[in-house]
């Protein structure tokens, strides 16, 4: 079983904000509970790339605001992103208005990652962006004066939002975004927080040229996204109960939390904060009448990146669930729909693909155990590989999970965390 409380490293959508933003803002910064992820650390190498000053000190992240003053050159400053599709996103949205020459790349995985539908709606400002042949990095751009642009959001991502009103904070006149159902929306709260001429009504945005004012200290709360695994695992493991604390609560993030309740789990929410966001503890415990739920489009954005480890709550779970208009989950770190299918699968685990009026459909039905695989891959995403092994936990078998080692872009103690919650039953 799995028993304990837990403290999750600091939420990755908000502590890579916090650090690129920085380079629109004024000020220093002092970043507490930072994310430790290979992910943020390539956000943090961007910055630094562009002339930021970063600190590290008593697991603290220290940054002088570079007032959009990015070090010049004529040649084209080449950022690594790494893995991280936050990372080059937001820069193309933050570096299109700036005074300088960029160059943006990564991995393998990011490499193959579509990039023109964050290009296509800057060039509407005016900017000087160039992806690949095919529509993938790298990136190069030229920065240039931006004017003031209208878009409306044709997929739901709160990466294309944020990247398209960083332009919006360098052009001139007032820009507007429409979006077309509620995501993450990280951004537009730390926009409103530090100054920014900003504004959102429902699903409309409004944004004007600004520097931004950076607060002195900000604290990170825990990664939702993160939890969502000890969480989700507890519900299924008999006799387990796992509380998560000091948890990002920000009601746009924890969809996982609803699909739990609808699955009849056992989950209780005590809020501890509310700054910079709602925050507080989260317990599940095992609840084992778990039965099957219907997930509609307009809730996918809510628990975007928790639907692979629901996907393994689900095959446990009495009746046949769907989630409906997934398809985003394509272009993720690999393709975690044909990913879930194939690995869940090898473990007998009853995974339908289908279309419908909602696009790509994940249809998932309930047996009572899994299977031993004789091999799995995680097709090096980090979310897939952590799924998978909570689902070796559940047949308390040994496996190899292929590119493993990749837990680290977004939570490198996952190991340790599990291992500690782990109370084994001789
Ligand atoms: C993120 C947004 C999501 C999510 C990703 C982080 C963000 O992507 O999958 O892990 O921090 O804005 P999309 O909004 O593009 O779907």
């Amino acid at each position: 079983m799995l028993n304990g409380d837990i403290f999750l490293p600091g939420d990755k959508s908000i502590s890579h904000r916090i650090v690129l933003f920085s380079v629109l803002g004024k000020g220093d910064i002092e970043i507490d509970n930072f994310s430790p992820g290979e992910d943020c650390g390539s956000s943090v190498k961007a910055i630094e790339a562009l002339g930021a000053d970063v600190r590290r000190e008593d697991g603290k992240l220290f940054i002088s605001g570079l007032s959009k003053k990015i070090r010049a050159s004529d040649e084209p400053v080449v950022i690594d992103c790494g893995n991280s599709g936050t990372t080059i996103r937001l820069l193309m949205g933050i570096l299109c208005g700036l005074n300088g020459m960029f160059e943006l790349t990564g991995d393998k995985y990011l490499c193959r990652r579509p990039m023109e539908r964050i290009a296509e709606p800057l060039r509407l400002f005016g900017a000087d962006i160039v992806t690949q042949e095919n529509g993938v990095a790298p990136i190069f751009i030229n920065g240039s004066k931006l004017k003031a642009a209208d878009y409306t959001l044709p997929i739901a991502s709160a990466q294309l939002k944020s990247a398209f009103l960083l332009a919006g904070l360098s052009a001139e006149g007032v820009s507007t975004l429409e979006e077309p159902v509620l995501c993450r929306d990280h951004t537009e709260k730390m926009l409103e927080s530090f100054g920014a001429k900003f504004s959102k009504v429902g699903t409309r945005m409004t944004v004007e040229a600004s520097e931004l004012e950076l607060p002195s200290k900000f604290y990170v709360p825990g990664d939702p996204s993160s939890a969502a695994f000890f969480l989700i695992a507890a519900a299924v493991v008999s006799g387990s109960c796992v509380t998560a604390k000091n948890v990002l609560l920000n009601p746009t993030r924890i969809g996982f939390v609803d699909v739990l309740k609808k699955m009849n789990a056992d989950v209780t929410i005590v809020e501890t904060g509310d700054v910079p966001e709602p925050m507080g503890d989260i317990t599940v415990k095992y609840s084992p009448n778990l039965t099957s739920v219907e997930v509609f489009p307009e809730n996918i954005p809510g628990m975007v990146d928790e639907i692979p480890i629901l996907s393994l709550i689900a095959a446990l779970a009495k009746g046949t669930s769907v989630f409906h208009g997934v398809q985003e989950l394509r272009v993720k770190e690999t393709d975690r729909l044909e990913a879930i299918k194939s690995e869940l699968g090898k473990m007998g685990a009853k995974i339908k693909l289908t279309q419908d009026e909602f696009g790509d459909s994940l249809v998932i039905t309930g047996i009572d155990s899994l299977n031993m695989p004789a091999e799995l891959d995680s097709f090096g995403d980090h979310r897939m590989a952590m799924t998978l092994r909570l689902a070796l936990l559940l047949v308390d078998e040994e496996c190899d999970i292929d590119e493993e080692e990749c837990v680290k872009i977004s939570f490198p103690q996952f190991h340790e965390i599990l291992e500690q919650l782990i109370i084994r039953e001789n």
